[in-house]
């Protein structure tokens, strides 16, 4: 059984707006169209785009979809577009599908060919949940029966020479699926179960619906950083990226912003990928005074290569002086910065010892910093 597929997206989106039609809105880091197309691709021989040329050349890059052929100004014009490009090709069967529809989970399009064995169509549906109503100016004239109504979903399946020849035949405009062709001329259609993430983007609401259902599983990764600098004098005092006016610096062999370092090491930590010193190793000459900015950048870079994201750092300085909280937004900002998140994903505070031990004796300046990273699962 040779199978074929045809993605119309040839709409303009009224109902979505936008400068653009919503078939090419990108989605969880690509366009709509091309989620719809990857749906479809595993499953047939071809893919037949219906749409601008201009628009889906691009969008479709390198997926192997045959030369788009231009739409009509109705879906059913589109569809057949379509059909009749394919006709060259003569498949078996054809699966039909709104470019609107990128999330169509891997066990539809199996139950639709496994269908076209029994009948000449099939598509997916959802039973309707909710409770109808039939209403005019606001105001409720009946409740529908619900019982034995679906939502149609696509893709649509039939088999080919009979949809080519209904759509040539048809007389009927307007009609919003292709299962309606074969219902009018009393042939059977089957439904297989559809799905809720198979949605079609219609509003722009629906947008945020489709980001949640194709964006990849995040799991989150604790991890935490500890760091230790003694005071000296002749040193600037760096801490989390901001100079403070002191009498005494942190020493050390870069720097000694002993936040940053903690904050490095707690990231380092969420990504188990060891620690601040295995990356810049002190034995190293070029990192001698180094601005840690450049290690904390160097740590960013490293959770985009794993493909995640910071959702969330808090650090928190040890130390009886210099008093921290008249800096700690300037802290806040600088490593939001350096980390490329909004501000509001850092904390920064600090805490004495109550005098006791190195730190509440004024001998060194400690940093203790918790990070939580989102990775794809
Ligand atoms: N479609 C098409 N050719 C048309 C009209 C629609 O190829 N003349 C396609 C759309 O691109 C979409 C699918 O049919 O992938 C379903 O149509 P719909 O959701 O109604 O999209 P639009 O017509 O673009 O949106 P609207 O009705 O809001 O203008
Ligand atoms: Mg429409």
């Amino acid at each position: 059984m040779r199978a074929a597929a045809i993605l119309v997206a040839a709409g303009s989106g009224t109902r979505f707006g936008a400068g653009q039609p919503k078939q090419f809105a990108n989605v969880a880091g690509k366009p709509v169209v091309r989620w719809a197309a990857e749906c479809l691709l595993p499953h047939v021989a071809h893919l037949q785009p219906v749409g601008d040329p201009a628009l889906l050349g691009p969008a479709l890059a390198g997926l192997g979809c045959l030369p788009a052929v231009p739409g009509g100004g109705a879906r059913q014009d589109s569809v057949r577009a379509g059909l009749e490009a394919l006709a060259p090709l003569a498949p078996d069967v054809v699966l039909v599908h709104d470019a609107a529809r990128p999330c169509v989970p891997g066990h539809v399009v199996p139950a639709l060919l496994a269908a076209l064995a029994r009948v000449p169509g099939a598509i997916p549906a959802l039973p309707v949940a909710d409770t109808l109503k039939r209403a005019a100016g606001g105001r409720i004239e009946a409740t529908v029966e619900r019982a034995g109504l679906f939502r149609a979903q696509t893709p649509q399946a039939f088999h080919y020479p009979t949809l080519l020849r209904l759509h040539r035949q048809s007389g009927a405009t307007g009609l919003t699926d292709d299962a309606a062709l074969l219902e009018d001329a009393g042939l059977a259609v089957d439904l297989v179960p559809g799905a809720e993430d198979n949605i079609k983007l219609t509003y722009p609401e629906d947008l945020m619906r489709l980001e949640r259902a194709l964006a990849p599983a995040m799991l989150p990764r604790v991890g935490i950083g500890f760091d230790v600098h003694a005071l000296a004098p002749d040193r600037a005092l760096v801490l989390c990226g901001v100079v403070v006016p002191h009498a005494l610096g942190l020493a050390g062999h870069s720097d000694a912003d002993v936040g940053i370092h903690a904050l490095c090491d707690a990231i380092y930590g969420a990504l188990a990928e060891g620690d601040i010193g295995r990356h810049f190793p002190p034995s190293e000459a070029t990192w001698k005074d180094a601005d840690s900015a450049h290690f904390l950048a160097h740590a960013a870079g490293r959770i985009v290569a794993r493909g995640g994201r910071l959702a969330n750092a808090d650090v928190t300085l040890i130390c009886e002086k210099p008093k921290i909280t008249p800096h700690a937004a300037a802290m806040q900002a600088r490593l939001s910065e350096l980390l490329g998140v909004g501000p509001g994903l850092i904390s920064v505070k600090a805490t004495t010892t109550e005098r006791l031990g190195f730190a509440g004796r004024g001998e060194g300046i400690a940093a203790q910093v918790v990070a939580t990273v989102l990775l794809p699962a």
